[in-house]
């Protein structure tokens, strides 16, 4: 199966979906101009059904195949939400709302995806159910797991779930997976400590809680190099230290760090945790102060699973040859994850060419990539529920 035909027809359709996404970017769960298109284009297409409002503003669309004596569902997914940067391209379809951009090409995941629904609608050349996922809120306020709280898998009977995501520097049209973590988990601490504030003169009378602070940055980073597998991967990041006190010459009472954690494995996660709340503690009760970590989890890791990776990969490889099976690891966060808590599944890169780096100002998604995308969501419908 090559990039499918249909899809070189349909790419000046889609890529003008595309570029109406990109000039209307919306923010996190407001998505409601773009979610709207989204229902009214998969209605069009003739969808058995169309669900909008899950997840607060996801989007689902039911495309049943010519016959369903698999009874197999699968889901694909894309994330329709933007980013609060001001966009730099000088595009003719620009953002026209200045500190809005599509600068992850969450606007390229929601066309592709929904030029996979308008030709598996025409063609329902499968034998099951294909479940399209249009999700809200990817970066950070947590749509995908909204949605599955919203009780989507269930409702829907999602048996398997695919994600995609564009990604510059891989060459268009080559796709790039790994079994097991594809994106790290994201969590975020925050240490308060509290010593006796004072003179900056009269050090002995106070309880400094800068140098607390200082013993605790330090002592984080022996979390990665002493307490975890040095085969295992962890990022410790101490990124902001902030007092109550902007003076030269006063201990501060309070000193408060910021910073965050990535990890794949949620063992280590587990042993990041607590060794961010022993440490601090046990440090500051040497010197006479206090410490409290407090730690929030955030998007887990996004693991890929064995059996639909190779499904993922082989699909890849029949739309345009070009597939790597090894693409390292990246330590940001993505939360497809929660579906694939839920569901065996698949997380897959796409090439995006030459282009600034996402979430950069000047990043572009490349409409050339429309074909390849849209004809891997379609193959892995068609693939994984073959006609009888
Ligand atoms: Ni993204």
């Amino acid at each position: 199966m090559p990039v499918k035909n249909r899809f070189a027809e349909l790419l000046p359709e889609i890529t003008a979906w595309r570029r109406d996404f990109h000039e209307n970017p919306e923010l996190l769960f407001e998505v409601h101009r773009t979610a709207g298109k989204v229902a009214d284009l998969l209605r069009s297409f003739g969808c058995d059904e169309v669900v909008e409002g899950i997840g607060r503003t996801g989007v689902v669309g039911v495309i049943k195949g010519k016959t369903d004596a698999s009874g197999r569902v699968i889901g694909l997914r894309a994330d329709m939400d933007a980013l609060p940067i001001r966009e730099a391209t000088g595009l003719d379809y620009a953002s026209k709302t200045p500190g809005k951009m599509h600068a992850c090409g969450h606007d390229g995941h929601t066309a592709m995806l929904l030029g996979a629904a308008k030709y598996l609608a025409e063609t329902r050349n499968f034998d099951g159910t294909a479940v399209v996922i249009f999700q809200p809120a990817e970066e950070g306020g947590g749509g995908g797991r909204e949605m599955v709280a919203d009780g989507m898998m269930d409702r829907f009977g999602v048996q398997e779930v695919y994600g995609m995501h564009n990604m510059p520097g891989i060459p268009l049209g080559t796709f790039e997976i790994r079994e097991g973590p594809m994106m790290a988990a994201a969590d975020q601490f925050e240490i308060t400590v509290t010593g006796k504030g004072g003179h900056a003169a009269k050090p002995h009378e106070t309880i400094d809680t800068m140098l607390v602070a200082a013993h605790i940055i330090t002592a984080l980073q022996s979390i990665a190099s002493r307490n975890v597998d040095p085969l295992k991967q962890v990022v410790v990041s101490t990124c902001v230290l902030t007092s109550d006190s902007n003076a030269h010459n006063v201990i501060p009472q309070t000193v408060v760090l910021k910073g965050t954690v990535r990890t794949f494995d949620p063992a280590v996660q587990d042993l990041v945790e607590a060794r961010m709340k022993e440490l601090p503690a046990g440090i500051a009760q040497a010197f006479g102060a206090t410490a409290v970590t407090d730690f929030q989890r955030g998007y887990p890791a996004t693991v890929n699973h064995a059996t639909e990776t190779r499904h993922a990969a082989e699909v890849a490889r029949s739309v345009s040859g070009k597939v790597s099976v090894d693409t390292p690891p990246l330590m940001g966060a993505e939360d497809f994850s929660y579906m694939l808590l839920e569901r065996p599944g698949a997380y897959i890169f796409l090439g995006n060419g030459d282009t600034a780096m996402v979430h950069h100002p000047a990043y572009n998604f490349d409409d050339n990539a429309i074909p390849f995308g849209s004809s891997w969501y379609a193959g892995m419908v068609e693939t994984r529920m073959p006609a009888a």
